[in-house]
């Protein structure tokens, strides 16, 4: 992806796969981690978007397929490992990014509805850490890298699976990071405060008055703005190279101060 004058990518060489890597945060991800070199497998459920988005690395120089793959069957994610060693070789950068929100009270969740929101949130994770520990292991240096949520640290309103699920996934990034540190692989949570993508277009829409909660969100962003899919994809390519030799089994909250006190209204110093 670069000219000859570029000097060479962070991830050069290296072979990533990103679930729910067709919006959001995942694009973005795929986006960047492209542009740093590293070819991406772009793993997730909708083909058209995200063939488009692989066809757009692509033209611009970068290396990139997408897989469909629902992270919730295991065969898929299986198929979805076998294939990018077949086109890549091996798999140095596991990210596990595919997330869903749903929103409502505990008690009306049926089994069935739960059993979907941490299926997606936190097997999915189990599922491919299992299918590319063969190859992550393969290498002197390999990284994981899990969606965690500002969620992961404090609850949220009438999202009680959600919360469960990122803090769950805050527990298995430093169970991993522990239990494979001896293979070099380094696992780390990458928790994100507001981002604008679908997803939280669908939290927001939730609400009464979609704009009105979002702008009153906002005045608790010591920051005072909202943060992109781009914002979030830097932290996880710090986890994903040796910038942050000798960290794992932590996490990185990126939310704009967001949790770093009880009350704040940036709006204030306007
Ligand atoms: N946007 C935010 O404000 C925010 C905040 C905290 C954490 N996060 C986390 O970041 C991650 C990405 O979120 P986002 O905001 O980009 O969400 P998004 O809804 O925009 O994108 C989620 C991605 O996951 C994929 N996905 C969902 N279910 C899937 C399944 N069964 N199989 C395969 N792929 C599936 C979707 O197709 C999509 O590509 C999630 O884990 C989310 O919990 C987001």
């Amino acid at each position: 992806m670069k000219g000859d004058d570029v000097m060479p990518g962070k991830l050069e060489g290296k072979v990533a796969w990103v679930s729910g890597a067709n919006k959001g945060i995942g694009e973005g991800i795929s986006r960047l981690f492209a542009r740093e070199g590293a070819k991406i497998a772009m793993i997730g459920r909708t083909v058209s978007e995200g063939n488009r988005i692989a066809e757009e690395i692509v033209e611009q120089g970068g290396e990139a397929f997408f897989f469909r793959c629902d992270v919730r069957s295991e065969d898929d994610i299986k198929a979805s490992i076998k294939e990018t060693v077949k086109r890549y070789g091996t798999i140095d950068i596991l990210i596990n990014n595919a997330g869903i929100v749903d929103i409502k009270p505990l008690h009306e969740y049926t089994i069935e509805e739960w059993n979907y929101v941490m299926d997606i949130n936190v097997r999915s994770m189990f599922l491919s850490f299992k299918y590319a520990f063969p190859y992550l292991k393969e290498h002197e240096h390999s990284y994981v890298v899990n969606l965690g949520s500002i969620s992961s640290f404090v609850g949220q309103d009438t999202t009680p699976v959600y919360t469960t699920s990122k803090g769950a996934v805050l527990s298995l990034s430093k169970s991993i990071g522990l239990d494979y540190a001896r293979y070099g692989i380094r696992c780390n949570c990458v928790c994100p405060g507001i981002t604008e993508t679908p997803m939280l277009m669908k939290h927001l829409n939730s609400a009464d008055n979609p704009e009105e909660h979002y702008k009153k969100r906002l005045t608790r962003v010591p920051i005072n703005k909202q943060l992109y899919p781009e914002d979030i994809a830097k932290t996880c390519l710090y986890f994903s190279c040796e910038d942050s030799s000798g960290v794992t089994a932590t996490s990185l909250i990126i939310d704009g101060g967001y949790l770093g006190c009880a009350e704040w209204d940036a709006g204030k110093y306007e």
